[in-house]
């Protein structure tokens, strides 16, 4: 079979033996991978991303078809379709460091860019029928991220207000979740086509964040000078500083992301003090959140927003295009 590794930050095809299952594993054929912005560090080897040493298999999120099981395997069966995890030790309750180990397609475990992949049982999760392969692989990492942060934790009300900070893969399932939540949502982003296209997504208003220096005085304007209620913060570092601009006094910043780095510049610390800011750090998310936002998507028919499906002998490329931003959404890869 075809296996992926890293070999001095490049993307090497290799061969090797499919593998066997032990009494606890299945394996899995691999139909679908999705990216993250966290595969692009992987592959490139930034901040704490960098590997420590040459063959990883990259790429955290994938689904496909059980072919085979173990002979104590006993939720699933030879057929089910499943995706993978992105944290497979955390099933349930509080997240604790050991529970966060061993995530696919970084430092800590191999990923899933395989043709045949083996995974322990409890770490895949059954999709639902209407959604297409390449649909479910978006869904570990991010959608899951962003329903924590705006489902989770949140206190969000119907009829309140959402910063959604541009339209990455993260963002726009954080969008889809709060129009889920009946919220009014508003998002930025640096490029008027997108931004046209979230409001056929239904998006209540949007801002050019990069045509437009004063942009927080455009959300200032949206909520009556108030600010909003609720951030989905994905940019990271200083721009903390922006967000704390766009928040309400007693609002909810969700720290999702590091897009523009971890930690440049200086926080203003009175600003959250103050204004009683809560900032509440989002890691993923455990397997038992991932079973409520398939349920919930489920109801609602949520498709994830694909921009673009390569091949798998274009993961490199792939794997480029996620990190040039250019992207709407997701980019899926077809095994
Ligand atoms: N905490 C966690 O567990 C967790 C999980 C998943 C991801 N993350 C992090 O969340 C972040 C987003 O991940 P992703 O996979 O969604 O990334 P992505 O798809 O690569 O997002 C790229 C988009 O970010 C937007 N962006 C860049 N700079 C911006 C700025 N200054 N203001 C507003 N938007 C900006 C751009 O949108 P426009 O083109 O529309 O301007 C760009 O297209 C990353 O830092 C990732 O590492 C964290």
């Amino acid at each position: 079979m075809k296996v992926y590794q890293i070999h001095k930050n490049s993307l090497l095809m290799t061969e090797q033996e499919v593998p066997e299952c032990g009494s606890n594993q299945i394996l899995v054929k691999m139909k679908a991978l999705a990216l993250n912005h966290r595969d692009h560090l992987v592959v490139n080897g930034i901040t704490r991303w960098k590997l420590k040493e040459d063959g990883r298999v990259p790429v955290a999120d994938g689904a496909g078809e059980v072919v085979a099981i173990g002979k104590d395997v006993t939720e699933l069966a030879v057929g089910d379709r499943v995706s993978s995890l992105i944290v497979p030790n955390w099933q349930d309750g509080e997240m604790t460091p050991a529970k966060l180990q061993g995530s696919p397609g970084g430092p800590g475990a191999d990923g899933v860019a395989a043709e045949y992949v083996r995974f322990n049982e409890t770490a895949v999760i059954k999709i639902p029928d209407y959604l297409s392969y390449q649909e479910a692989a978006t869904l570990p990492c991010a959608a899951l991220t962003a329903w924590n942060g705006v489902v989770e934790k949140s206190d969000l009300k119907p009829g309140n207000t959402v910063l959604i900070l541009g339209t990455g893969g993260v963002s726009l399932f954080a969008m889809q979740f709060a129009l889920m939540m009946g919220s009014e949502v508003i998002v930025t982003s640096s490029n008027d086509r997108k931004l046209m296209e979230v409001k056929r997504l239904g998006a209540h208003h949007t801002v050019n964040y990069a045509a437009n220096p004063d942009w927080v005085d455009q959300v200032l304007q949206i909520t009556n000078g108030l600010g909003v209620d609720h951030i989905a913060e994905v940019v990271g570092g200083s721009h903390l500083n922006t967000s704390l601009q766009c928040i309400r006094p007693g609002g909810t910043i969700a720290q999702i992301g590091a897009i523009q780095g971890v930690c440049d510049g200086n926080v203003d610390t009175a600003e959250i003090m103050y204004n009683a800011v809560n900032i509440k750090g989002v890691e993923v998310g455990s397997k038992a959140m991932h079973a409520r936002m398939l349920r919930a998507m489920e109801v609602r028919q949520t498709k994830p927003v694909i921009d673009k499906v390569f091949e798998f002998s274009d993961l490199a490329e792939a794997i480029e295009y996620q990190g040039s931003g250019n992207h709407f959404g997701k980019i899926a890869v077809n095994l």
